[in-house]
């Protein structure tokens, strides 16, 4: 039998998740699942979070979190492994041999460095600036074939197949040539308060953003309140920005086209459109809330899960990590 494509992606476990990295990634991450045409690689990117300093408590207590809110989203880790990063140990290890493959110019370049540096000016430290080459570590590992994520991870996805070639070419055929695999609709899910900036968990404000784990009244106040421009019609356009925002969430929850949207709320103004968004996200997530509060009540599933997650992730990793060991010349333990 032919084997099965490869999937690998990952999301970091540095504070709550929002709705841009569900309907970037994860949810996109479910419906591929489904399709049986993969073998997919769920990873927490728990080492990329310490390029920003993280207290002990809510980190720990911000991982399980997600990975409690990975399987309430949908993702069956009877089906496909979900693991955390620093539980393998093959990716810090090939993320070396990939730093000394990467050039000092590539990643000044990265444009997730320069912002992250203007926000952490006391914190600017080298693994920020290194982060690229453990991304593609993570992603060549597994000999990935499609790499689900959202608009803002195009950067990297492209700095991971030059090196995957860079090295390909260097030392012989090693890594698959990884493809992304970006959302046509919701790649960039902007903030509810500048529709020019993405959604992000980091923000100041809280309105800018709606967390999964958000109650309905907040997500109702939150949609509320979100910047529009002084028309009235729903549809996409030159200054339209904060309004095609809240389509592509509606479209996202829906599964309707943006010119569906559009004919659905001719004529019927901003605050009918509003409502019905907030009712849409609201329906997406109450379920997921609930799921999510059952299996942090069950510790012991969730280290079953993450454990076994881990044994199988370790052994392809392991596989490649050794090729490359052979490769580069390291003598044999
Ligand atoms: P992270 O944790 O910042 O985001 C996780 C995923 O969510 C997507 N995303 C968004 N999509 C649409 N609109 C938004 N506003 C939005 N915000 C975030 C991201 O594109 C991403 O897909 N470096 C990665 C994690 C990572 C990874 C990997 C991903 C580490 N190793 C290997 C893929 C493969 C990151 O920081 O994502």
């Amino acid at each position: 039998m032919e084997e099965k494509k490869r999937i690998l992606s990952g999301i970091q476990p540095s504070g709550a998740l929002t709705l841009g990295n569900y309907v970037g990634a994860l949810r996109n991450w479910v419906e591929l699942q489904k399709t049986d045409e993969y073998d997919c690689y769920f990873m927490l990117a728990d080492l990329h979070t310490i390029t920003v300093r993280q207290e002990a408590k809510d980190f720990r207590k911000n991982a399980m979190d997600l990975l409690a809110l990975f399987i309430a989203c949908g993702l069956d880790p009877e089906k496909n492994p979900i693991f955390f990063q620093s539980h393998v140990p093959a990716h810090a290890q090939l993320s070396w041999v990939l730093t000394c493959n990467t050039y000092m110019g590539e990643l000044s370049r990265m444009t997730q460095f320069k912002d992250k540096s203007q926000k952490h000016t006391g914190n600017i430290n080298a693994g920020l600036f290194t982060y690229p080459s453990l991304m593609a570590a993570d992603i060549l590992l597994y000999q990935a074939d499609l790499v689900p994520v959202g608009a803002d991870q195009n950067q990297h996805l492209e700095l991971t197949r030059d090196l995957a070639n860079r090295f390909n070419n260097a030392y012989s055929e090693t890594f698959k040539v990884p493809e992304g695999y970006i959302p046509k609709v919701g790649a960039r899910v902007m903030s509810l308060q500048d529709p020019m900036q993405k959604m992000s968990k980091s923000d100041p404000n809280e309105n800018s953003y709606i967390l999964l784990l958000d109650s309905p009244d907040a997500v109702v106040r939150k949609i509320k309140r979100a910047v529009t421009d002084s028309g009235s019609e729903v549809r996409r356009g030159e200054g339209k920005a904060g309004i095609e925002n809240l389509m592509s969430i509606y479209s996202a929850m829906t599964g309707k086209s943006l010119e569906e949207v559009e004919a659905e709320f001719e004529g019927k103004g901003y605050g009918i459109f509003k409502a019905a968004v907030a009712d849409a996200v609201v329906e997406t997530l109450t379920p997921i809330q609930a799921r999510y509060r059952e299996l942090m009540e069950n510790k012991d599933y969730l280290q079953q899960v993450y454990r076994s997650g881990a044994e199988i992730a370790s052994r392809t990793a392991a596989k490649t990590l050794a090729k490359v060991y052979r490769k580069v010349g390291f003598i044999q333990p």
